[in-house]
């Protein structure tokens, strides 16, 4: 393992997204052994001019850790690791304060002998991007650069669309090589999305099932039961294909849907996602639904036209010799009755069924990203008891029961640690980026340009009726009367 200084450098600090997600990961980390005060230290950098010990108060509130054996005292240990530097994003004069802040313990005698590491996270708005990202290359880089290195990592909205992320990948790409930069998309660092590349390449079951000749379709969801209160503003000008589907449930896409890589090694997976994004063919208007939900425009934030949509069922088409006629149907929609995230693959029938009293429910495999962990399989059993009848259950895996005892780490968690650890596996790669959004940018441009209206949908609902129409044309099978309850202990 390399030694040395490794400093960490949250900028916007002050932000919601450093003090939500940002901040306890790194606490979390800092909880299990992974930043030794030794080697580590934070540093905050933000606009705002406050003390180390404000921002060490705004923060504070945000870690909690059901893991540490005494969280107060490693709350306070944590938060004396963090230094607050002020500045703007566009000026020289910060960013040079930065680099001497983060020198000095490099070169004090207290520190290892060895590299420096930096890792520069912009916890920002992508329009600062290129002039944060030119000062850092510009004032902030590692010293010692024989062993040390120089990372970055960005978050999404990456663009608007094809030609804005292009720009922005370009700005980036003149400034750090793409080994330097970790574009996040935080739901490659779920549990049961990391689990799919084992799931599908380590198991016998699927690998003769995973093709167009059994899987009817597959459903990749996402639904919220509570709407953009608060980032209004935000959502607005990116709508829910551009806050989910576009990079979220797009991702889990590729892991299922992609060729088995080469090797474990983080190109060659990245090789085969982006095959499957380029073999997508173009979306069809009559394989979108959009909906809005009542009330989103009263939000003070919201224009009160606005066309943007906070439901949308998108189906994509793989042309490829494995999928070829299997409707992948993506669905994300804010507001909805019901908060969980959960991959569907849907069998076909059995041919030549001998059940035929009664239809036959499909078999279906089912992957619940969130909340409660879990994959289960609905089949088709006899029903326990005198009588020869069928009855759909299921084998189920959930986690909670099946390791018990066992913390699934946070997204943020595991993949502020890949990038200390320098693998780039779970992040996005430009080509796939701009691949992912080659697919939506036709379908988004006819939104923006008022083409293509989303249907109203009461709050707490299921969406917009047309979406489940849709969902039958495509050829998925509802089971009716059975619902997966997750087990309690
Ligand atoms: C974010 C979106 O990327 O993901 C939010 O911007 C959404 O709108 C969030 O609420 C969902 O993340 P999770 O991990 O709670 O499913």
């Amino acid at each position: 393992p390399e030694i040395g200084c490794l400093s960490i450098i949250v900028l916007g600090a002050s932000g919601d997204l450093a003090k939500k997600k940002t901040f306890p990961a790194l606490f979390h980390l800092y909880c299990q052994g992974f930043l030794p005060p030794i080697e580590v230290h934070i540093f905050g950098y933000a606009r705002t001019k406050i003390s180390d010990d404000e921002l060490r108060n705004r923060i504070r509130g945000y870690l909690v850790s059901e893991r540490s054996a005494s969280p107060s005292k490693d709350v306070s240990k944590f938060l004396q690791l963090i230094k607050y530097v002020s500045g703007s994003y566009d000026a020289a004069e910060g960013f040079q304060m930065l680099d001497k802040e983060i020198s000095k313990h490099e070169t004090s005698k207290n520190s290892l002998e060895g590299s420096s590491r930096r890792l520069f996270y912009l916890a920002l708005p992508p329009s600062v991007y290129p002039s944060v990202c030119r000062m850092i290359r510009r004032y902030c880089m590692n010293k010692s650069n024989l062993s040390g290195w120089t990372r970055i990592v960005v978050e999404k909205p990456f663009g608007r669309d094809l030609g804005s992320a292009e720009e922005l990948s370009s700005q980036i790409g003149e400034l750090f090589d793409e080994p330097q930069i970790y574009r996040i998309d935080h739901y490659l660092g779920k549990e049961l999305v990391q689990n799919l590349l084992v799931l599908r390449f380590a198991n016998r079951f699927f690998l003769p099932l995973w093709n167009r000749d059994n899987i009817d379709n597959v459903q990749i969801v996402f639904r919220e039961d509570f709407g953009t209160e608060g980032r209004g503003g935000y959502f607005d000008e990116y709508g829910i294909i551009r806050d989910i589907i576009q990079n979220h449930l797009l991702q889990v896409l590729c892991l299922v849907a992609m060729e088995k890589p080469v090797s474990l090694k983080p190109e060659r997976i990245r090789d085969e996602k982006v095959k499957v994004l380029q073999s997508v063919l173009p979306i069809k208007d009559e394989e979108v639904v959009l909906g809005q939900y009542e009330g989103y425009r009263d939000d003070p934030t919201v224009p009160d036209h606005s066309n943007t949509p906070t439901f949308a069922t998108v189906i994509l088409r793989i042309h490829n010799e494995r999928w070829e006629g299997v409707p992948f149907i993506l669905k994300a929609g804010k507001a909805l009755n019901s908060r969980k995230a959960e991959i569907r693959v849907q069998f076909k029938d059995v041919p030549g069924d001998i059940f035929k009293c009664k239809k036959q429910g499909r078999n279906e495999f089912v992957i619940r990203l969130q909340p409660s962990e879990a994959m289960y399989m609905k089949l088709m059993v006899k029903q326990p008891g005198l009588e020869m009848s069928t009855v759909q259950s299921e084998l189920d895996l959930s986690y909670r029961q099946r390791y018990q005892g066992v913390t699934i780490p946070e997204a943020y968690e595991r993949l502020i640690l890949d990038t200390i650890r320098g693998d780039q596996q779970h992040f996005v790669r430009r080509d796939e980026l701009k691949a992912a959004w080659e697919i939506f940018t036709p379908l988004l441009h006819r939104i923006d340009n008022g083409e293509m209206k989303p249907i109203p949908y009461q709050a707490g609902s299921r969406g917009p009726a047309e979406a489940d129409e849709l969902l039958e044309k495509a050829g998925y099978v509802q089971t009716h009367g059975y619902i997966w309850i997750p087990p309690t202990l």
